[in-house]
């Protein structure tokens, strides 16, 4: 029997999806506590968060495309830019390791995922996706900083792509970048084929709220908005959204403690000899060797949760752990030693 939703790990440390490790900003909890009865028994207006995003991203209001989660954006733009058009054998181009949601959403639009090996280091391949270009190509999906292995994409790499692919939509994922690197934001007016996808579940711990959103001018923009559904963000979500906007010491704040949970994650890494990769991002990719079902295993049972990627060929012997509140970080690292040491003979 298949039951609908995302298996809950149990008590313990939710250190495998990245999330926000310490919640959301108070002020979100008590927007949502002040909704009224007529808030939710309406359906949800949100022109006024668009504004307020369009603000805040420092772009044209036409620009913006609240989503269901940046899931949701992804998915769309597939559907607004293969299925709606009809494009026939059409390809993406997906660098790897990558997001599921990549490939998913290119397969349940009937097209074909090109992907692309990573070389050891996982520096990002710019020749490579340059010469998987052909006319067929639809959407290029780029992920900076990348979903798992932290590493970034150089805005000047994320130009020459944008301009070696004029009749195809580049988008640029920017789920992480709040935890480091440089947004491509700035250069969008130059790029009528780019969206830049961002979301409010992990800096601004929102995820249960799914807001995601579209950045990009209208040329790429509007044939997603066409196929978007009218009511899909609700009204918890949007005045939860506004709240977290508000808060402006929230953001940098956290960003700030996973920077320093990164450095003492790979500081543990050293001291026990695992091989891990810089990252940009709220998580650290750690290689931790073989039987990583067993070691995933083994942590969960000292209640500490981890992302097995030992499945992806790119990312063979990893875990993924995020890196989030201090506390939590110390308290996976005891985990993480205390497992390590336990195997070693
Ligand atoms: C690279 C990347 N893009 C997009 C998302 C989706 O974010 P959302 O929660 O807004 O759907 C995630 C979530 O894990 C992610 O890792």
């Amino acid at each position: 029997m298949r039951i609908q939703g995302y298996p809950d790990p149990g008590a313990g440390l939710r250190l495998h999806l990245n999330e926000n490790t310490g919640g959301c900003s108070p002020r979100v909890l008590e927007a949502i506590r002040r909704i009224a009865t007529t808030d939710v028994s309406t359906y949800p207006s949100y022109p006024s968060l668009v504004t307020a995003c369009a603000r805040h991203f420092n772009v044209d209001p036409d620009w913006v495309l609240l989503t269901n989660g940046l899931d949701e954006g992804i998915l769309m733009a597939a559907v607004g830019h293969i299925a709606r058009a009809r494009a026939h054998d059409a390809e993406t181009i997906v660098p790897m390791p990558a997001f599921d949601p990549y490939p998913n959403a290119t397969a349940a639009v009937g097209a074909h995922a090109v992907r692309i090996q990573p070389e050891p280091g996982y520096v990002f391949q710019t020749d490579a996706v340059l010469r998987a270009i052909t006319p067929r190509t639809r959407i290029i999906f780029l992920n900076t900083p990348n979903n798992p292995t932290g590493q970034l994409i150089p805005i000047a790499d994320l130009s020459r792509i944008a301009e070696s692919a004029p009749q195809a939509i580049v988008l640029i994922d920017e789920a992480y970048i709040e935890f480091g690197g440089r947004t491509f934001l700035p250069e969008l007016r130059r790029y009528p084929n780019v969206l830049v996808g961002r979301t409010f579940s992990k800096a601004y711990g929102l995820a249960g709220m799914r807001v995601g959103i579209l950045i990009g001018q209208p040329t790429a923009l509007d044939p997603v908005r066409e196929v978007t559904l009218p009511f899909n963000i609700n009204a918890a979500a949007i005045a939860a959204t506004m709240a977290a906007l508000e808060d402006r010491e929230f953001l940098p704040r956290y960003a700030h403690e996973v920077a320093e949970s990164r450095l003492r994650l790979y500081a543990a890494c050293d001291r026990l000899g695992l091989e891990y990769w810089k990252s940009a991002a709220n998580f650290v990719l750690v290689r931790v060797g073989d039987a990583v079902p067993l070691f995933v295993e083994a942590l969960a049972a000292r209640h500490v949760h981890v992302r097995d990627r030992s499945k992806d060929p790119a990312t063979p012997g990893c875990v993924r752990i995020t890196a989030g509140v201090l506390e939590h970080t110390d308290a996976a690292i005891e985990a993480l030693e205390s497992v390590v040491t336990a195997r070693r003979p």
